[in-house]
């Protein structure tokens, strides 16, 4: 792998070319595997895969679809569970990865998506949630997955959640089966999420919106209004669940759906542990949740809310996260997230509007940068924005936010601090409706209307003070093809960039590199992932390491020294595909069925990766 000239440490790879190939493509020097594929075993008792004869039962103990978000942990480390390692030979790995959502058409021969049988509902609901899986790293470097492992655990629609904080119990989280509004079943559309430092998962439930239906028979002009601001609008599902469980017809059970849109965490190491819903970090299309803890070890989480024109939001625990194993620092530590102050980012620039015309075009002094505030909205249960009580701002989080004037953002997908600086990224994906209908036009944060393919935001907060409420910000990135005059390179020259649209995943590599997947590209490649180092000389100088199958997203990127894992995402996803006619052949080849799956990729000569 000793390619790529002089480039930053970690990013020494020849850059793979934007590509429309129906494969994972990575750069020469360097190996993939595939390490779980829709359907393969997880749980004791998985049957072999069998697409043509899938039950729920099946899946229920199989691999999830469409994999998104991936956690990786030591698999002994178990925070006072350290019992389960010995495994693997250079100490196992504990994946926790999300099941975003399905897509039938793809799944099952001869779908009919109006009547879908209520088997097929089952299988959707078993395939949604996450999956907890231990793997081991073989002779050589592989990394390969352990089925049956004792920690292994498929969370499903259908799992016990716990809801918990100042919102759960309230009037608006209860429901005929749950009249003391505490207990939900199951988790849906889990993008991205987070590990905390004291050693759980955390995971967004995203677009839940679209699993509920008949939002239109609502007929309470205030309910009609809050439903519509989460994208609640229609009568029938896609899906059509309604029809094998009244809990998805909003007529029916008006409060379920504000039982999804939370961030949910997960104690990976006790398989018998009930995840939760936490409540105090607001409702909203979650799309991750990345910790970072105060210098006296406060908890504070930052958190997209991905949809056009919405916000940038962060956490701050009131109490401080305790260090060690034992069982009473471990029930301290599952309380952290229950008790704090919620508050949503609002963004101001630093040259003359006049400046800001929408094309992307710089401002005189050079950059897009300014300073921003987070504004408080509730903590604990005081609410600090006028006519809302402290339960409906956790609950209808938007709405809150809309009244504190925040800064409506291009799609705030998923958010990083960087471990090494404490800087925080923000990828802010695209928003091809900014400036267009008298909707919200460009400004020095977001400063392309009609944007295609989105830019990544930096946030430094005030002191280095995660707590704090002053920030200061520029835009590292404005993407897309570097000979478009409105692309940003933090100055990089930009003829010795990739070409880069549409940034979603982050992660950085041990180096302190920034690392970004994309979903969505729209600049006739394959999506694909991209280091970058975000200081020294070689900042912002952009790099394809890998790209996917056609259709497919990239999501969790993993970068450590040893490998890169990516979550292959709705492979062959296009207009007009189905399991009938697949428009892929990714991974098993032809005739075979296309599989969301796990892909590892390491450098041939076992060195470390960008070496
Ligand atoms: Fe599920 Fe916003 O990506
Ligand atoms: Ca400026
Ligand atoms: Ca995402
Ligand atoms: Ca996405």
């Amino acid at each position: 792998a000793a390619h790529g000239g002089e480039a930053a440490r970690g990013l020494r790879f020849a850059p793979v070319a934007p590509n429309t190939r129906d494969a994972v493509v990575v750069p020469e020097g360097y190996v993939q595997d595939v390490l779980i594929r829709w359907g393969d075993p997880v749980l004791a008792g998985a049957p072999v895969f069998d697409p043509d004869r899938q039950t729920a039962r099946a899946q229920a103990l199989q691999f999830g679809y469409n994999c998104d978000y991936m956690a990786v942990l030591d698999l002994s480390h178990g925070g006072g569970h350290g019992t389960y390692g010995g495994h693997g030979r250079h100490g196992g790995q504990l994946l926790v990865v999300n099941h975003e959502y399905t897509t039938e058409v793809m799944m099952f021969r001869g779908y009919d998506a109006d009547n879908p049988t209520r088997e097929q509902v089952e299988i959707a609901w078993a395939a949604h949630g996450l999956t907890v899986l231990a793997a081991e790293e073989q002779r050589g470097g592989r990394l390969t997955a352990l089925p049956r492992h004792p920690l292994n655990r498929r969370i499903t629609a259908t799992t016990p959640f716990e809801l918990t904080g100042p919102a759960a119990g309230g009037e608006l989280l209860r429901t005929t089966a749950d009249p003391e509004g505490r207990t939900v079943l199951g988790t849906l559309n889990n993008c991205g999420g987070g590990i905390t430092p004291w050693g759980t998962v955390l995971s967004g439930e995203e677009n839940f919106n679209q699993y509920f239906a008949n939002a239109d028979a609502v007929t309470d002009p205030a309910t009609k209004e809050r439903l519509a601001r989460y994208g609640l609008e229609g009568g029938a599902s896609e899906r059509k669940w309604e029809a094998y469980d009244d809990r998805f017809d909003l007529s029916k059970e008006p409060n379920e759906v504000n039982r999804f849109g939370w961030v949910v965490e997960i104690d990976p190491y006790d398989p018998e542990s009930t995840p939760r819903k936490r409540t105090a970090l607001g409702r909203f299309k979650h799309e991750a949740a990345e910790p970072r803890l105060t210098r006296d070890g406060r908890a504070v989480l930052y958190m997209g809310d991905d949809e056009r024109f919405d916000y940038l939001y962060k956490f701050v625990s009131k109490e401080r996260m305790r260090r060690g194993h034992g069982s009473r620092v471990r029930e301290h530590n599952a309380k952290l997230l229950d008790e704090g102050t919620l508050y949503v980012a609002k963004f101001s620039g630093d040259s003359p509007a006049g400046e800001i015309d929408g094309t992307g075009k710089l401002p005189e002094d050079g950059e897009f940068d300014g300073r921003g505030e987070w504004i408080r909205l509730a903590g604990g249960d005081r609410s600090y924005v006028d006519g809302m009580t402290a339960e409906e701002v956790y609950v209808y989080t938007r709405i809150a936010a809309d009244k504190a004037g925040a800064t409506k953002m291009d799609r705030p997908e998923d958010v990083e601090p960087s471990p090494r600086s404490g800087k925080v990224y923000v990828a802010l994906t695209n928003n091809t409706d900014r400036g267009k209908d008298g909707k919200a036009p460009a400004d020095e944060a977001n400063p392309r209307n009609g944007n295609k393919h989105g830019q990544v935001l930096e946030l430094a907060e005030h002191r280095d003070d995660p707590a704090g409420t002053r920030f200061a910000w520029r835009l590292f990135l404005v993407c897309g093809d570097p000979e478009d005059p409105s692309t940003y390179f933090a100055g990089f020259p930009k003829e010795r960039v990739s070409p880069i649209s549409c940034p979603d995943n982050l992660a950085f590599d041990p180096y302190g590199n920034l690392w970004l997947a994309t979903d969505g590209n729209a600049l006739e490649s394959n999506d694909g992932l991209f280091g970058v180092a975000v200081r020294g000389r070689r900042e912002g100088e952009v790099k394809q390491f890998l790209t996917v199958p056609k259709g497919a997203e990239v999501c969790g990127p993993v970068v450590t020294e040893e490998r890169v894992l990516v979550a292959v995402q709705h492979p062959g996803e296009v207009d007009g595909a189905s399991a009938d006619k697949p428009a892929s052949q990714w991974p098993d080849g032809p005739g075979k069925a296309v599989r969301p799956s796990v892909v590892t990729v390491r450098a041939e000569d076992g060195g470390p990766i960008g070496a």
